[in-house]
């Protein structure tokens, strides 16, 4: 075994111990994280032999044709978090409005989540995930907690993903550097195999959806040209990885180095990807790790943002890369 027996749980309570923000409400709320992680594995596994699969015919608040799981895991996280305690609220992709879960004296917390990324990818029994960031807020009612999260955005205090691909694996940091877990189904337990994971400075990768490079600013093609110049003195060109799931992507990234990027295009002014529940937690993640996270002109993580939906552009990886990317944009180069 190469885990050290340490069990994702185990990992949370001994980061109690010499953490002081690890605490018991953090802690129980991380745990149920774990829970929800081992059950969305079973669920997505099993989904193709339970007609889970396909579309609803619905769409979610910011416009995307929802898929059968994108509500069905959406629906296990309320149940998860409901009356648990320390989740005052949480914010959903897959909902339009914050859901109040608690506003008990525990409730500390605003979980905002992914439950599913890469819904494209259910049908085809490709990588997907499940992306989670928590806030520190305060808040007696909707309104309150709503205004606590948007305007006081940096209390996000941990975030992590789990990446349901070849094995399960949860991705966390509480802002004390970042672990990575393995599902040993038998176990039914996550099992430390990353430790205090480092993204490399640079790397040789570069994902994104190249479907779109006609409608990308001359500033990115220019970015993707360099990338793509026969040097093997700075290792270019560059491999395209693109599954089509973010958590994949970027998972890559982190572990190997290399960048992932999301431009405004024709259809998304703004970008794509959503900052509170897709863009800042793996933000957050990197940054722990060594790496960056950028809207291509600033740090990710200094956007202020105002709607519970609001999109950004967004680039991530390795720090040599997202500078480069900004210099790209920032008409450096
Ligand atoms: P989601 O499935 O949660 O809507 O997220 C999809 C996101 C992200 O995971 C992925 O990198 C990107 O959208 C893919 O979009 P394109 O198909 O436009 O490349
Ligand atoms: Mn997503
Ligand atoms: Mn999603």
């Amino acid at each position: 075994m190469h885990t050290k027996a340490m069990t994702f749980s185990r990992h949370i309570l001994e980061e109690a111990k010499v953490q002081q923000d690890m605490t018991a409400e953090l802690s129980s709320l991380l745990m149920q994280m774990g829970y929800v992680g081992k059950i969305l594995s079973r669920e997505i596994a099993r989904a193709p032999l339970k007609g889970r699969l396909g579309l609803v015919g619905e769409t979610n608040p910011t416009g995307d044709a929802q898929k059968k799981l994108d509500v069905y895991t959406n629906d296990i996280m309320v149940e998860a978090f409901s009356e648990t305690g320390p989740v005052a609220g949480l914010v959903s992709e897959e909902l339009e409005e914050l859901k109040i879960l608690s506003l008990g004296r525990e409730a500390k917390y605003i979980l905002c989540t992914d439950p599913l990324d890469g819904s494209s990818n259910t049908d085809i029994n490709a990588p997907i995930g499940t992306i989670f960031g928590i806030y520190r807020c305060s808040g007696n009612n909707h309104r309150e907690l709503e205004q606590n999260l948007l305007n006081e955005r940096m209390k996000q205090i941990a975030a992590g993903y789990v990446l349901y691909g070849a094995s399960t694996m949860l991705v966390y940091t509480c802002g004390h550097g970042v672990y990575g877990f393995t599902l040993d189904c038998d176990l039914g337990e996550f099992l430390l195999v990353h430790e205090n994971i480092s993204c490399p400075a640079r790397g040789h990768y570069c994902s994104a959806n190249l479907g779109r490079y006609h409608e990308w600013s001359s500033d990115i093609q220019n970015f993707i040209a360099h990338l793509t110049v026969h040097d093997p003195s700075t290792r270019r060109p560059y491999s395209l990885r693109y599954t089509g799931a973010l958590v994949a992507d970027f998972h890559r990234s982190l572990l190997e180095g290399g960048v992932y990027f999301y431009p405004p295009d024709a259809d998304h002014k703004n970008g794509k990807l959503r900052f509170l529940y897709e863009c800042a937690p793996l933000a957050f993640v990197v940054e722990q790790a060594g790496g960056c996270a950028s809207t291509g002109t600033q740090r990710l993580l200094d956007l202020k943002v105002e709607l519970l939906h609001q999109r950004a552009p967004f680039v991530i990886g390795s720090t040599e890369e997202v500078a480069l990317y900004e210099k790209f944009l920032t008409g450096g180069t």
